[in-house]
């Protein structure tokens, strides 16, 4: 039996209906350097992509495995419960600094959904310890994502993957959100004042004495193709949990790390979260681990004698692993050294110009939104009027496969393509990723 026989016949793979694997079987990859991935016949991909957004300083960076290696031969793991490590605190001491102003301590869990699981429990149990055990319910934005286990769903606001699930989810408050692409007040970007911002105000004055958090993707909505929202909305957001005593979960599991231009995309709108949850690149995309990080005000609504029962009892075998601990401190140790954000924005201007002049005219593509290195390529059936492609048609998937003929990772959200690719990405892979983008839309929606 052949490698990819054994796979079909055994494995079940994440988000992907596993009959369209007897058209387009998955990639069976061997090894990967840098920005490439090569699979068991030698072929090669960009990973434009970065493997779901994770890989942050490219496949296989020496320093990051030297550093797991070390790490190997001296503790793989150990109970994090009345026990900790060096790598572990290390990795506060050096995350402290970056975080938003206000956050101090650190929850260590092992999947950014575990982590949002986490801070939603914080939230609850906060509000219930500081005087208000009404506040029980959570408000999310419309089309927003924060993960797939049930209480992440919950929070989620995507049909595609909680449709099934509603009668096992919690009974949260989800308001219209934003589309800044299809804005139903017909502002551009350059004329927003952020409208749309009635349906959190809305939401809050229904809702917002019974509600504990609200949890948020700053700037960028991800899995909802890649929208990018106003700063404002944001500071906005943040004015109203505070009058109404709400929290604010910051989700930066995807945007965080520099994705966005900043090491958290929070600090675009220039405002601190109460709960802040990342994963993703902490790791540089190596190991699964999380951080739930809080202020001391959270901290201290759970600080007291055994006997009042008032502890944070939320755990993870996995919790604080030393060898991914380990990881996120090389990750830190490159990006601070080698300035990584300053030369990812560099990068960024040049990525956003190649591929606006690579596809920016075409008849399909609705626009191409863009904030650090990600770009996202909204293709439409219809470019004046925005109409989308009827989703039976499968163009973003059709796209997908074309691309991976020509060796680059595209996994399309519905018919947004997009770039999010490690930020260590040099020019020259640039331009062959714009060149193969362009030449699979090409081969899907005719070259004009
Ligand atoms: C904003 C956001 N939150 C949470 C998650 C869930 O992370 P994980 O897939 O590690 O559970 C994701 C995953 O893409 C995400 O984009």
């Amino acid at each position: 039996m052949s490698l990819l026989e054994a796979d079909l016949k055994y494995i079940w793979h994440p988000a992907q209906q596993m009959k369209d694997a007897e058209v387009f079987p998955p990639v069976v990859i061997d090894h990967g350097k840098g920005c490439y991935l090569y699979d068991i016949d030698g072929k090669e991909y960009i990973d434009i992509i970065s493997s779901w957004w994770c890989n942050l300083l490219g496949h296989c960076n020496d320093e990051i495995n030297a550093a797991i290696k070390d790490q190997l031969d001296k503790l793989e793991h150990v109970i994090f419960a009345n026990f900790s490590h060096r790598p572990a605190i290390e990795l506060c001491q050096e995350l402290l600094p970056l975080l938003p102003e206000g956050l101090k301590h650190f929850n260590f869990t092992d999947n950014g959904s575990s982590s949002v699981e986490c801070a939603l429990k914080m939230a609850f149990q906060y509000q219930y310890q500081s005087g208000h055990p009404e506040r029980q319910r959570f408000m999310c934005l419309s089309e927003s994502y924060h993960g797939e286990t049930i209480g992440a769903l919950s929070v989620g606001s995507m049909d595609l993957y909680a449709r099934i699930y509603k009668p096992m989810m919690m009974n949260n408050i989800h308001f219209d959100g934003l589309d800044c692409y299809r804005c139903p007040y017909g502002r551009t970007r350059e004329t927003c004042d952020c409208e749309c911002f009635v349906g959190a105000e809305k939401a809050f004055a229904a809702y917002g004495k019974e509600t504990a958090a609200l949890i948020v993707e700053p700037i960028l909505q991800g899995a909802a193709g890649m929208r990018i929202y106003p700063p404002e909305y944001l500071r906005r957001l943040r004015r109203l949990c505070d009058d109404y005593g709400v929290l604010l979960i910051d989700d930066e599991v995807a945007a965080g790390f520099g994705r966005t231009g900043k090491m958290f995309a929070i600090e675009h709108a220039g405002v601190s979260p109460d709960i802040l949850c990342t994963s993703k690149g902490l790791t540089g995309g190596y190991l699964p681990m999380s951080l739930t990080i809080t202020t001391e005000a959270i901290y201290q609504a759970f600080y007291d004698d055994f006997k009042t029962h008032k502890a944070f009892v939320h755990s993870h075998t996995y919790a604080g692993n030393p060898l991914a601990c380990r990881a996120a401190l090389a990750v830190l140790h490159i990006m601070k050294r080698d300035d990584i954000l300053k030369k990812a924005a560099e990068k960024s201007i040049y990525l956003h110009e190649k591929l606006d002049a690579a596809l920016g005219s075409h008849s399909h593509v609705g626009e191409i939104r863009h904030i650090g290195l990600i770009n996202a390529i909204e293709l439409v059936e219809d470019k004046k009027s925005k109409r989308a492609f009827d989703p039976e048609k499968r163009i973003g998937w059709h796209i997908f496969r074309k691309a991976m003929d020509l060796g680059l990772v595209l996994r399309p959200i519905g018919d947004v393509i997009y770039f999010n690719p490690p930020l260590t990405i040099d020019e020259p892979t640039m331009d062959e990723a714009v060149r193969r983008c362009r030449d699979a839309v090409h081969a899907v929606l005719g070259n004009d």
